[in-house]
């Protein structure tokens, strides 16, 4: 692998500031910032008038702890556009969840919302060893998804050139790699694994194609999965993080010389760890939720927003500004299995390290009787179809999800594309304990 990393000069001067200067930025942004939702979203007016609280309040970072948090809910309860801070027509773009359940939630950006956020995307594309002049292929999806077009405009920004393929249609994608010879490819890393799956389908070696980075994200992947995708197309494999509610992909970035967990641009968004159940803010360095101020967000401020996303901050090393730790999941994804917490990113982990068997798998949750039961479905490598080593590679799984998370599972080893394929974010779980 090439080294990418990106001359000094070229970053950002805030990016590696004191961490003095960065925190005085953060108080100056941060008392712009609730002072302009509490007087422009009569939901922040509220809430803070409810918990006694005023903008006036703000003193230090730390006084941050006393405003209420803001939810997934507020979003929905106030749909379409209820949380925007400025009038309707200063709005340039809408992107919208899917909403699988309920009312999707929709967020929207100001001009200089758009021109930040394109601004983050090309910090961390020259975080992940981008430079201007390289091809960019986007496999993120367009449209409603904040990832296709947040990291289409940032690429622009960044004087890169941009393959807008967007997600599916997996042969095209590896014909485009082919024939443009992009230097980096954006994508989640699960739909990475399917791409990877054509270039064998082709016949091509992936080790011999033009890419030299990936910037994944929009999904929880483990290290395992770094080092899977790196050696099969000897590239590097980093790290972006971000949701809808805060920006959209960008919010945080890995650097490709240090891959020790993404970088928030703290100078744009303030993090926060808390403990889920209590609320209670957590020293840097503990595990709990991540929760998201906005700095200078116009559209759409956020107050203390709960992401459910579970991981600790770190200090900088890099960079200046302190970093996440890679997320192992969701507070939403965790199953609890007969007492036992389990994330899909420990399945994942197992499932790489299992002989015979591909990077692909898919649980499945399920009642037995009064009893919660979980099965994963996985598929046999190329090589290894015959019944003897399928046996083998499902009495290895069930031993080693058994020894290291703690959990029984039913392992179903099928034939090669047996399971799911995703087209952008993977659904890793599907819960049928409410069924039959
Ligand atoms: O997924 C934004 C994005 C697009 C990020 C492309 C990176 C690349 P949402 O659809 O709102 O936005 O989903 C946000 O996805 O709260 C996390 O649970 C998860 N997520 C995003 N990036 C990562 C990551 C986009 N690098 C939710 N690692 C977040 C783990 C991630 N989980």
């Amino acid at each position: 692998m090439k080294d990418l990393t990106p001359d000094r000069a070229t970053l950002d001067p805030i990016e590696i500031a004191s961490i003095d200067e960065i925190r005085a930025l953060q108080l100056e942004r941060l008392k712009w910032s609730v002072r302009h939702a509490y007087d422009n979203v009569p939901m922040y007016k509220e809430r803070f008038e409810a918990a006694g609280v005023h903008p006036d309040d703000l003193q230090q970072l730390s006084d941050l702890a006393k405003f209420p948090f803001t939810y997934k809910n507020d979003l929905r309860d106030n749909y379409p556009f209820g949380l925007f801070a400025v009038p309707r027509d200063q709005i340039r773009r809408v992107h919208a969840s899917s909403g699988t359940t309920g009312k999707p939630t929709v967020v929207g950006y100001t001009e200089t919302d758009l021109s930040n956020w394109a601004d983050l995307v090309a910090r961390s594309l020259r975080a992940s060893g981008v430079r201007p002049g390289d091809i960019v292929h986007n496999a993120y999806g367009y449209g409603l998804f904040t990832g296709g077009l947040g990291a289409h405009y940032g690429i622009e920004r960044l004087g890169a050139t941009v393959v807008p393929v967007s997600g599916g249609m997996t042969e095209r994608q590896v014909t485009l790699i082919q024939d443009f010879e992009p230097k980096a490819i954006m994508v989640t890393p699960s739909y990475m694994l399917n791409i990877l799956e054509q270039f064998h389908k082709q016949g091509l070696d992936p080790r011999e194609s033009s890419l030299q980075v990936g910037v994944f994200g929009a999904e929880p992947w483990t290290d395992s999965m770094r080092k899977e995708v790196e050696d099969a197309f000897d590239m590097h494999a980093v790290d972006i993080y971000g949701l809808s509610e805060i920006m959209g992909p960008g919010v945080a970035n890995e650097c490709v010389e240090t891959k020790d967990g993404p970088v928030i641009w703290e100078d744009h968004f303030l993090p926060e760890i808390i403990d889920p159940e209590s609320g209670e803010v957590l020293p840097d360095g503990e595990l709990g939720e991540l929760v998201f101020t906005t700095l200078t967000k116009e559209g759409l401020p956020m107050i203390r927003y709960r992401t459910r996303d579970l991981t600790r901050l770190l200090p900088g090393t890099a960079r200046t500004m302190r970093r996440m730790e890679k997320i192992t999941g969701r507070s939403d994804d965790m199953i609890i299995l007969r007492g036992v917490n389990v994330f899909p990113t420990q399945i994942e982990e197992q499932v790489l390290a299992t002989g015979g068997i591909t990077a692909h798998f898919q649980i499945e949750l399920y009642k037995s009787g009064r009893m919660d039961g979980m099965r994963v479905y996985v598929e046999a490598a190329e090589d290894s179809t015959d019944e003897a080593s399928k046996t083998a590679a499902a009495r290895m799984l069930t031993k080693r999800i058994k020894d290291v998370v703690g959990v029984s599972t039913e392992i179903i080893v099928g034939d090669p594309g047996a399971v799911a394929r995703s087209q952008g974010k993977a659904q890793r779980v599907v819960d049928n304990r409410g069924k039959g």
